[in-house]
């Protein structure tokens, strides 16, 4: 059953993981500071890097108190632990969080991450959908986020979420995803009646390409980006057409070629 309810069902659902052992997905509270920082020496150099955008050897205090103040309105998070048979929680597997960009507003800024031991085994996707569904019920319609270009993981689930991309001036990828096109079938909410997930997917040889080798994949940013410089560009044709009709006395726009332009933006 679907249930993104914050915070007040704390273990909402359980899955397993391929290797046999169970988690959990709950609302990430104000004292799960242990837990964070044992997420944070569970990521490879690269994982660390690929979350904040620089190398990173340790959260500094600042980082935990930041990230640690979830209110469940203005910053939500959730966290999934591996747990035993009796329902303790063993390690953290990874979180998952939105901020508002501005108090109260509607657009988020989301940034997730999961240990590398449990990386490509659904982890990702199930905190995902359950920030999701939270961030809808307290009135969030965005997700904005920023993904390093050689990060093919998060720009595999910002896919299956159907977030348009557009290239940054500084060679990263912004992701705008509306929430109402986001929660497809393709992201699993976990829970008790799911089956074990599948092991991680393995390259296999075929002679399909594989994802991210489909230029659909990587030609997105390219033609989202083409896309809004190209409408910015014909507003302006627009503008300076208007004006020169005007000037010339024109009856009408003048004869160019902003309407084709603008067809095939
Ligand atoms: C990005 C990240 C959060 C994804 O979490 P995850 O637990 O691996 O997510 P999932 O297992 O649910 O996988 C989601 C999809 O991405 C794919 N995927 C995951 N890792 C991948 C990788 N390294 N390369 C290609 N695809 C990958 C999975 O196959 C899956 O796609 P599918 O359902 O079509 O098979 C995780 O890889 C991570 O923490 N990376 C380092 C930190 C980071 O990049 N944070 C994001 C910054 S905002």
């Amino acid at each position: 059953m679907l249930d993104g309810s914050y915070p007040d069902r704390p273990h909402a659902s359980t899955t397993q993981l391929a290797d046999g052992s169970t988690y959990v997905i709950r609302a990430s509270r104000p004292d799960d500071r242990d837990l964070l920082l044992r997420c944070f020496e569970a990521l490879s150099p690269r994982s660390r890097r690929l979350r904040f955008f620089i190398e990173k050897a340790a959260l500094t205090p600042e980082d935990l108190e930041r990230l640690s103040q979830v209110d469940g309105k203005d910053h939500i998070a959730f966290v999934a632990i591996r747990v035993d048979d009796r329902g303790r929680e063993l390690e953290p597997l990874g979180f998952a969080r939105c901020q508002r960009l501005t108090p109260g507003g509607r657009v988020a800024e989301l940034s997730m991450v999961t240990v590398d031991r449990v990386q490509g085994m659904g982890v990702g996707s199930s905190l995902l959908s359950r920030l999701i569904l939270a961030a809808q019920r307290q009135g969030i319609d965005r997700f904005w986020f920023e993904v390093l270009m050689e990060n093919n993981g998060m720009r595999r689930l910002a896919q299956k979420i159907h977030s348009k991309a557009h290239w940054a001036d500084d060679g990263t990828l912004e992701y705008d995803c509306l929430l109402a096109d986001a929660l497809p079938e393709a992201l699993p909410v976990p829970s008790a009646d799911t089956p074990p997930l599948a092991a991680p997917p393995r390259p296999e040889p075929s002679r399909d390409w594989p994802w991210y080798l489909d230029p659909i994949f990587w030609m997105e940013p390219w033609t989202e980006t083409w896309r809004s410089d190209l409408a910015t560009y014909l507003s302006l044709l627009e503008a300076a057409n208007e004006d020169a009709s005007h000037w010339l006395e024109w009856p009408g726009p003048l004869p160019l070629y902003g309407q084709v332009w603008r067809a095939a933006a």
